[in-house]
């Protein structure tokens, strides 16, 4: 059976972040235990239900990519049992599957995104202007189009509440430095190129993805926090793919497409969700895992 967590209760350890889905605990100078809730937020608004078993999902989906690409890329991971980490008396059941114990990573401030289509924001952003990020694209490209090669459109990491925004790889120069920044957009297109390759064998279009980065005490650049999952990332079913329509996707279209017939004004709160979308959005993310990791919950 799933666990079901809205907010970690861990009394003793040292809460420094409660973000939109993980609680992350400093364990050490050094070390962070990161629990992925069953939060869901749309919009940016967290809503008040939380989806069963969603962070087991995100975090076994996260930890099959981490250990498939450490060879493209160092990660947060230690691959400490978390078990024993946790205060006397919790329930270890509820944390096992959905917790890391990770380095703990100076964040890189920038969002590192992968495209490889042409979807969402950066097909807003090429209708409107033919470029994306300050990339000029060929002419003619369609909604959901392929690139001719996968690119990197970092944005900005907005405060609470407010909305990412691209931004160009020479303002990423001027906020990290030209060093930094080339590593990490090296780092995202051969992650981004792996994960994709692979995805499609099983099926499914990785469209973007968002990564973030770190670096330790020596500047030694690592991949952190979640990743290619269905929350950081576009997945679509590859047999469903045609160009010119937005595909239906893995990530939360489906809650998203809910809320549109509320009228919500998607500022917080957010509404609460009747049953059958709770359980449609859990379905989706046990697809996700289940075709991309072969991985089944039980
Ligand atoms: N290894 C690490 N070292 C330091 N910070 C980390 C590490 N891994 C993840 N984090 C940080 O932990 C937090 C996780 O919170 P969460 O994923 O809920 O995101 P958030 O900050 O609400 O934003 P978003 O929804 O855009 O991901 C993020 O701020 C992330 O940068
Ligand atoms: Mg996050």
């Amino acid at each position: 059976m799933p666990t079901t967590l809205l907010n970690s209760e861990l009394p003793g350890l040292n809460l420094i972040h409660r973000g939109k889905v993980r609680d992350v605990f400093a364990l050490s100078a050094d070390e962070l235990l990161i629990v992925a809730t069953d939060r869901l937020s749309a919009f940016d608004v967290v809503l008040p239900d939380p989806i069963p078993g969603k962070g087991e999902m995100l975090t076994q989906i996260s930890n099959f990519w981490f250990d498939k690409t450490a060879q493209v890329m160092p990660n947060h991971l230690t691959h400490k049992s978390v078990a024993s980490v946790l205060p006397h008396g919790v329930d270890a059941a509820l944390y096992a599957r959905r917790s890391v114990i990770s380095k703990r990573l100076k964040p890189v401030p920038v969002e590192a995104i992968a495209r490889g289509y042409l979807i969402g924001s950066g097909w807003k952003d090429y209708q409107a202007s033919g470029k994306l990020c300050g990339i000029t694209l060929a002419a003619g490209l369609r909604q959901a189009e392929q690139l001719p090669e996968p690119i990197f459109t970092p944005s900005s990491k907005a405060a609470v509440g407010d909305h990412d925004e691209n931004i160009s790889f020479d303002s990423v120069v001027a906020t990290i430095g030209a060093e930094l920044a080339e590593q990490v957009r090296t780092a995202t297109l051969a992650l981004y190129r792996y994960a994709a390759a692979f995805a499609l064998e099983r099926g499914i279009i990785i469209a973007d993805t968002k990564f973030e980065f770190g670096t330790d005490v020596d500047g030694k650049l690592y991949v952190m926090d979640e990743m290619l999952t269905p929350d950081s990332s576009r997945f679509w079913p590859a047999e469903q793919y045609q160009i010119g329509i937005s595909p239906p996707s893995y990530d939360k279209q489906f809650v998203r497409d809910y809320l549109e017939t509320l009228g919500w004004n998607k500022q917080a709160p957010g509404p609460k969700l009747p049953t059958p979308v709770i359980t449609g959005t859990a379905a989706k993310y046990a697809e996700a895992l289940q075709r991309l990791a072969q991985i089944q919950l039980d």
